[in-house]
């Protein structure tokens, strides 16, 4: 879909042919003398339209207008969450259409998070998977414009180039994660990402069992066992810095199924255990978006990925595994996978001497109960880290809520037979998965995200949602240092390499929106 911001006033929109134009009223909408707000202010003061979010009305190529059809919507108090509901609402209502050319109008005063939730409302909603259906119906939409009234207004360009490549990031991990798992196996994982760096110009390495066992990933390794399909471990490193920059790492689980092995999961819903790559899935939907978006700083993706199944030669409850760490961890529950392949690639990560960890998981039902799926669970060792990553969840609408890691929840842990139990008792059990992960992510601030309530929905709208690309990438942009007119200069006109550049400072905290 290609997208486009324009400056163009209510007066110009009006002479704008396209199939269909969404004209956004807020509370305060403030009719000009043109066709389009003649139109709204006449349907207005007959009621027939109010500023509720989401709330629509109809036209058919009225009289002065060039579009087909004019959809005009609430728009609330014109937040950057009631464009989303606007934007939302209307494209769901063109579906099934054919209309190929839309022509979005902003509310005159929107402020950049509202062109970035426009942006994403409108990629969110037109997507649809096709992958295996035999007679795929092709995306109806394909040229947006985004229309306000003065374009050049400070950072809304700047945010709606990075909302555009935050969406083909969500769409990628959408994308991913909807495939069923017959399609997406580990194998499958490690060819997309190759593929995403020869696209993107970044690096990949994808590690097999052979390797895997060199490293001494053995936590990771006996969580493989149970499954025919070979696992693999996937390195991405996008350079957008100097090489002496340390870079996040965002490390994403990458189980393509989880039965829950020896431990098995009821049969009800287990299809959807296909989502349980969902943290795979944003950590490349991030580098999708890092590939369009080029930031200059440093960012390494891990993915373990393996199946979980049962078989002869499964994990069982009751073994003692030894982790790439050299700690030993009893399997109480083979069920607890995620956190078994996370903390072997937590250890890998060191050796980038990280600034930053981040992990991302589709990891306890416990944190399904605690937060829903409005918010993602965050955990952290570092105050400033989790900040960021609340702030970026707040302006990206992708948002996070922050658990505690109180020693007292790592009690449950302790075991006679190793150093560790990998599940502790039935309470707190987003918080007890997150304390077993922090024993192996003691070298570097680390977070934690659990998306297991909002990385994909269930029910009739079943399918993976992209979460929480956008919370990932929002936060990545936020730690760019900032740009000085040089530094802009020398981007824009390339040169051939002089002098390094000066390492990044870390910039968390001082965003300015
Ligand atoms: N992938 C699941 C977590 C999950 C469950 C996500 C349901 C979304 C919905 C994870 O591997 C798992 O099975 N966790 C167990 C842990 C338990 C055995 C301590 C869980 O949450 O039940
Ligand atoms: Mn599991
Ligand atoms: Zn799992």
């Amino acid at each position: 879909m290609d997208f486009q911001l324009k400056t163009l006033g209510l007066a110009r929109a009006c002479a704008e042919k396209c199939d269909a134009l969404v004209l956004l009223v807020g509370e305060d909408f403030k009719p000009g003398r043109d066709a389009l707000s003649r139109l709204v202010a006449d349907a207005l003061a007959a009621q027939g339209l109010g500023s509720q979010a989401g709330k629509i009305l109809s036209a058919w190529r009225p009289s002065g207008v060039a579009a087909a059809r004019v959809l005009m919507v609430g728009a609330g108090d014109g937040s950057a969450r009631a464009v989303r509901t606007a934007v939302r609402a209307a494209v769901g209502a063109l579906r099934g259409t054919r209309a190929r050319k839309l022509l979005v109008c902003l509310p005159e005063d929107v402020r950049p998070a509202g062109v970035h939730a426009a942006v994403s409302a409108v990629s969110e909603t037109s997507y649809a998977y096709t992958a295996t259906k035999s007679k795929p119906e092709p995306r109806e939409l394909s040229k947006v414009i985004i229309a306000v009234s003065d374009a050049t207004r400070p950072g809304l360009q700047t945010r709606f180039e990075a909302a555009r490549g935050t969406a083909l990031g969500i769409e990628f991990a959408r994308e991913l994660g909807n495939l069923p798992p017959n399609i997406a196996t580990p194998t499958y994982l490690g060819q997309r990402a190759r593929l995403l760096a020869r696209e993107g110009g970044f690096q990949c390495q994808v590690l097999g069992p052979k390797e895997v066992e060199r490293l001494g990933m053995g936590s990771f390794m006996a969580v493989a066992r149970g499954s025919h399909e070979p696992l693999r471990f996937i390195v991405l490193k996008y350079q957008g810095a100097a090489a002496s920059v340390s870079p996040v790492v965002l490390v994403g689980k990458g189980i393509t199924f989880d039965s829950g092995g020896i431990s098995i999961k009821p049969a009800s819903e287990m299809d959807e255990m296909k989502f349980d790559m969902g943290g795979a899935a944003s950590v490349l939907g991030t580098f999708r978006a890092l590939a369009a978006l080029k930031p200059r700083l440093n960012v390494i993706g891990l993915i373990p990925s393996c199946e979980n199944l049962p078989d002869g030669r499964a994990l069982k409850p009751g073994d003692v595994v030894t982790s790439m760490s050299g700690q030993t961890i009893e399997v109480l529950n083979t069920d607890a996978e995620g956190r078994l392949i996370l903390c072997d690639a937590l250890t890998y990560a060191e050796r980038f001497e990280p600034c930053a960890v981040v992990d991302i998981a589709t990891l306890t039902g416990a944190c399904v109960v605690a937060l829903g799926a409005v918010r993602s669970g965050l955990f952290s060792s570092d105050d400033e880290l989790a900040q960021a990553l609340l702030d970026a969840g707040e302006s990206a609408l992708d948002p996070c809520w922050r658990l505690p890691l109180d020693e007292d929840y790592a009690e449950g842990l302790k075991t006679h037979f190793a150093d560790v139990a990998n599940v502790a008792g039935r309470q707190g059990g987003a918080i007890t998965a997150a304390k077993f992960l922090q024993r192996f992510a003691r070298m570097y601030p680390w977070a934690h995200l659990d998306i297991a309530g909002t990385a994909w929905r269930g029910g009739a709208a079943k399918g993976a949602t992209g979460r929480p690309v956008g919370l990932l990438v929002d936060y990545l942009l936020s730690q760019q240092p900032p740009a000085t007119r040089a530094a802009k200069k020398a981007r824009s006109t390339p040169k051939p390499a002089s002098k390094k550049a000066a390492p990044a400072k870390k910039v968390s905290g001082t965003r300015a929106r």
